[in-house]
């Protein structure tokens, strides 16, 4: 595996600026590499093993970057939208640089776990459709949940478009009654990502999602200590949790 790499291009990363206001910044004698002035903005250096600092700050060197959100509901899976709030307006200027993107996307109104990356691999293989990554959702849902709809779930409902969705699982948490203003609290693991699936499917048996949020994606489990709107970077055993297939 290849460890070192040209330095203008991990100081771009780092947010340092273009290459050219990097080989300025090289010239001005503000880019050290193990204690010395840099030579050549281009020249290659091991950011593993090699300590950089440039204007005085000590560059920290990452091509990839995971983070975790706990979406809140009025906010879009884009990284940009003319109309509205896009998820990516949470995320704070320090990662900018990164072009992160959502890997996937949760409706506008739907809250819970949403990973961002910059990695296009490992969101590839995490939304192919022959991976079958299992996503789980918490739902409230206007009616009685029943024994029926969790075995019509567990054999593929018909879709409004005639699609047949794949074997889900339907846990019953709470079924609806009155006094919970017949509303039933499920859980509900599904292995692909239809467009508005999860809604599309109650709707095949009749009931009304009310509120939706996602809580895992294959390996990875929200956090329930964030906050609405909240995130932080992945540990290194979720990220290599993903990776595994
Ligand atoms: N299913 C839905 O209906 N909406 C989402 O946001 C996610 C899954």
């Amino acid at each position: 595996m290849k460890t070192t790499e040209r330095l203008d291009k991990i100081l771009a990363h780092a947010g340092f600026g273009s290459r050219r206001e990097i080989k300025e910044l090289v010239k001005k004698g503000l880019v050290l590499v193990n204690g010395k002035p840099a030579k050549d903005s281009g020249q290659q250096v091991d950011p593993g093993s090699d300590t950089i600092e440039a204007d005085g700050q000590r560059v920290d060197y990452r091509e990839f970057v995971y983070l975790m959100l706990h979406k809140p509901p009025g906010y879009v899976s884009a990284t940009e939208d003319n109309r509205d709030r896009t998820v990516l307006e949470l995320i704070g200027e320090e990662y900018a640089h990164y072009e992160l993107f959502p890997v996937g996307r949760l409706d506008k109104d739907t809250e819970g776990l949403l990973l961002l990356t910059n990695d296009g691999k490992l969101a590839h293989r995490l939304l192919s459709p022959k991976k079958h990554v299992p996503k789980t959702y918490y739902a409230e849902v206007l009616g009685l949940v029943t024994e029926a709809d969790r075995e019509a779930f567990r054999r593929g409902v018909e879709l409004d478009d005639g699609y047949l969705t794949l074997p889900a699982e339907l846990t019953i948490e709470e079924a609806a009654e009155p006094e919970s203003g017949h509303l039933s609290r499920i859980r509900l693991t599904i292995h692909e990502g239809k467009f508005h699936q999860v809604k599309r499917m109650f709707q095949s048996v009749g009931k009304q999602v009310m509120y939706l949020k996602r809580l895992s994606m294959g390996p990875l489990v929200l956090d329930e200590g964030l906050g609405l709107g909240e995130y932080r970077e992945l540990t290194a055993e979720e990220t290599e949790g993903l990776r595994t297939p």
